[in-house]
C-alpha cells in the first residue's frame, strides 16, 4: 500500500467482511462479485430453529464457492451443529462458525470443523457472557462477537458486547490466546470506530455494505475508516 511503512506493515489490516444477507438473492453470483476487495466473504445461515428466519443451505454455499476466490466465512445459526456444521468445512469454507448456546459439546465440534479443513469460530450472542468460554477458546480459530440479537440485517448496533470484545482482546494481546476477533450486527460508519477501538479485527457488514450505491468502495471505506480508529493500539 502506497506510503506504509514497515513497521505498519506489521500491524495485521482490519478485515471487512461483507454479509450476503443483506444482498439480492436472485444474483447473488453477481452480489458476491460487487463486493471484489472484501477480506472475507460472510454467508448467513439460518434454520428457523435457533433464529426465527430461514436463508440457506450447503447446496447455496457449494455453488457459491465455485463463483468467488473470497475466503467463506459461514456463520451458522442452527441448532445441532455437530451434525451440521462439517459439511461446510468439507465443501471448502475458510471458517465455520457456530454458536455456543446451540452445543453441549463446543470442543468436539470445532474439532471437527478443524479436522474437515476449515478454521473453526464460535459465536456468543449479545446476552451471553464470554468468561465461561474463555478456556475454550484454545480450541478455536475465530470468535464472533454478535452485537444484534442474531435472525435478521439492519439492526442497531448494541454497544455493550464491546467489553467482551475487550476481555478477548487483551487475552491475545498477552499471548494467552489465538483469535480472530469478529463482530457481527449494525456496523456501519456511525458504529465501526468504536468496535475496532475495542479491538475488533474482522467486521462484519451486511446492510452497510449492499444497501451503498458501490458495494465495493463501501468496503475500502469501512475497512480504511477501521483502521484509523486502531492505528494507535499496540498489538
Ligand atoms: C444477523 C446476521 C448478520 C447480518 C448483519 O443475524 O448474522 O451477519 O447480516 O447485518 P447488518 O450488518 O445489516 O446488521
Ligand atoms: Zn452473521
Amino acid at each position: 500500500m502506497a506510503g506504509q511503512s514497515p513497521v505498519d506493515s506489521l500491524v495485521p489490516a482490519p478485515l471487512i467482511a461483507p454479509s450476503i444477507l443483506s444482498a439480492d438473492f436472485a444474483r447473488l453470483a453477481d452480489e458476491v462479485a460487487a463486493v471484489q476487495g472484501a477480506d472475507w466473504l460472510h454467508v448467513d445461515v439460518m434454520d428457523n430453529h435457533f433464529v426465527p428466519n430461514l436463508t440457506l443451505g450447503l447446496p447455496v454455499v457449494e455453488s457459491l464457492l465455485k463463483v468467488t476466490d473470497i475466503p467463506m466465512d459461514c456463520h451458522l445459526m442452527i441448532e445441532d451443529p455437530a451434525r451440521w456444521a462439517p459439511p461446510y468445512a468439507e465443501a471448502g469454507a475458510y471458517n465455520v462458525t457456530f454458536h455456543a448456546e446451540a452445543t453441549e459439546d463446543p470442543i468436539a465440534v470445532a474439532r471437527d470443523i478443524r479436522a474437515a479443513g476449515a478454521k473453526a469460530g464460535l459465536s456468543v450472542k449479545p446476552g451471553t457472557p464470554i468468561d465461561p468460554y474463555l478456556e475454550i477458546l484454545r480450541e478455536f480459530d475465530t470468535l464472533l462477537v454478535m452485537s444484534v440479537e442474531p435472525g435478521f440485517g439492519g439492526q442497531s448496533f448494541i454497544p455493550e458486547v464491546l467489553a467482551k470484545v475487550g476481555i478477548v482482546r487483551r487475552l491475545v494481546d498477552a499471548g494467552e490466546l489465538r483469535v480472530v476477533v469478529e463482530i457481527d450486527g449494525g456496523i456501519n460508519a456511525d458504529t465501526i470506530e468504536a468496535a475496532a477501538e475495542a479491538g475488533v479485527d474482522c467486521f462484519v457488514a451486511g446492510s452497510a455494505v449492499y444497501n451503498a450505491d458501490d458495494p465495493a468502495e463501501a468496503v475500502r471505506r469501512l475497512r480504511a475508516q477501521a483502521a484509523a480508529a486502531s492505528a494507535h493500539l499496540t498489538r
